[in-house]
């Protein structure tokens, strides 16, 4: 054989032999442990909670306030604590490029804080009203209801000592979950001044420690570091020593004891559920008097229950940040994860937002015709479904009904031509061939007639992250 040619048949040889190769299995990245895609699926809860917030956050008039998921790693430290889980263990924190300490948000009261303190707000008509929601971040120990990053709505009020703001804020927290159709129950606890607690936190210590041999390690170390923390502990063991524990009620001052009586009477007046728990301290150091969380009033599935929410007074934090002294504040956070879930695990009935009409194309012409129609409908508001992608009009006629519509417009060769469109009555079966340059004012009626209109109020189309 000439070389030439041989040449050529080991190329083409090789050749073979790579494309026999077992092609190379390239590996897709994984989610981050602890982090999560909602799904389309999901999507339907997500907006049902958002819009339920944003309603009655407009009801009782807080103005949302925006912050930034990255701030200072700074303002943490000195607000949350820095013995506190969430500083000390759960806070993403790094150095930027340009040698700023910063740290993702664990929460966002601090935020709130601080963005009141730098816009002045103190020169508002007070209390100042703020609501927020969005992206956390803690690396926690991932597990059911705990993600690395997750959601909450966060409602703050700055600017007010009185009692019934703690009611107030509690009466919303209900309210919010009254309207999404979940039974919840609070729990509420009054903490005092940090002087009360100071004293507490000696007689908690000692008793305690007398109690040392019966505690579990993390305890022996919160026995340390973070006293107050003992009371949350879910061990069996340490929940027994907590039963005979002395209880932070028992220190509080007359003034802490006289607000918290009224928060109480408050709560009494409006019929909010709620408990008292003497062992509710709350893991953040910025508390002070009134301590709560909320609670779903039936178990899930049997398992330990954690909290949906929580907040309380911080009447110290705006002063610790620099702001004027004596400047009160009170606000509570929820998990919107939990919450989601809850809604899904008692199969609460949700608003789904439906498509009014189908769209059904047949051919080219009817198709480039219908990205029109399309567009028409949208501008009057009508809510149109439909499968440019699909070709055979019995499979977009199936999409339709599985999308339960009542009305499918059906475009083809004829129709194009001449300049009309075919209504089908997706109930009865019935066609009409109408002017195709009618056809939205046509369906418009239709559809105002038989009261089919969008049942799910406006889609939050803002930035949230979630
Ligand atoms: P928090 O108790 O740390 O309070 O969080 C409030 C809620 O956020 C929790 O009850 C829980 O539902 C949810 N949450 C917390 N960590 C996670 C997690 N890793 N995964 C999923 N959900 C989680 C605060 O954040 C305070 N800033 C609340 C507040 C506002 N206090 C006064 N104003």
């Amino acid at each position: 054989m000439p070389k030439k040619a041989e040449d050529k048949k080991t190329k083409e040889e090789t050749e073979d032999k790579q494309e026999e190769k077992p092609k190379k299995r390239i590996k897709t990245p994984e989610l981050l442990r602890g982090f999560r895609d909602l799904l389309p699926e999901e999507q339907p809860y997500w907006d049902f909670l958002r819009s339920t917030v944003r309603g009655i956050a407009d009801s009782y008039s807080f103005q949302r306030l925006v912050t930034p998921v990255i701030e200072d790693k700074d303002l943490f430290i000195r607000t949350v604590g820095k013995q506190t889980d969430i500083v000390e263990k759960e806070m993403y924190q790094f150095e930027t490029p340009g040698g700023e300490k910063v740290a993702l948000r664990p929460e966002m009261t601090a935020s709130f804080a601080r963005a009141y303190i730098n816009h002045g707000m103190l020169d508002r008509p007070q209390p100042v009203k703020l609501w927020d929601m969005g992206p956390l971040f803690r690396h926690d120990r991932p597990q059911a209801g705990r993600y690395r990053q997750f959601n909450q709505f966060n409602f703050e009020v700055f600017g007010s000592e009185e009692p019934i703001i703690d009611a107030q804020l509690m009466v919303l927290l209900h309210s919010i979950f009254k309207e999404l159709g979940l039974d919840v129950v609070m729990q509420v606890n009054s903490i005092g001044t940090p002087q009360t607690r100071q004293e507490y936190k000696v007689e908690l210590v000692a008793y305690y420690r007398s109690n040392r041999a019966r505690i579990c390690d993390e305890c022996k170390r919160r026995l340390q570091k973070n006293p107050l923390r003992l009371l949350d502990c879910k061990e069996e063991g340490c929940q027994e020593v907590r039963a005979e524990a002395p209880m932070i009620v028992d220190w509080l001052d007359e003034d802490s004891k006289n607000h918290f009586m009224q928060v109480l009477e408050f709560l009494d007046e409006i019929e909010v559920p709620y408990v008292l728990n003497p062992h509710l301290v709350r893991g953040l150091d910025y508390y002070n008097r009134t301590v709560f969380e909320v609670y779903l009033a039936k178990e899930d599935n049997g398992r330990s229950q954690s909290a949906l929410g929580g907040g309380g007074r911080y009447d110290g934090l705006i002063e610790l940040l620099g702001g004027r002294e004596g400047t009160p504040g009170c606000g509570f956070a929820v998990g919107m994860e939990r919450v989601v879930a809850a809604l899904r695990e008692q199969e609460v009935s949700i608003p789904v937002r439906r498509p009014d009409i189908f769209f059904a194309q047949l051919g080219d012409a009817a198709r480039r015709r219908g990205l029109k129609i399309f567009e028409d409908f949208r501008q009057a508001g009508i809510h149109v479904s439909e499968a440019f992608g699909k070709g055979a009009l019995k499979s977009q006629l199936d999409l339709a009904n599985k999308l339960e519509v009542a009305y499918t417009i059906i475009l083809g060769q004829k129709e194009v031509l001449d300049d009309t469109i075919i209504i089908r009555d997706m109930d009865s079966g019935s066609q009409e061939i109408i002017d195709a340059k009618k056809v939205v004012e046509i369906l418009k009626k239709k559809l105002a007639e038989t009261g089919d209109k969008p049942i799910m109020p406006p889609l939050d189309t803002e930035t949230d992250l979630s």
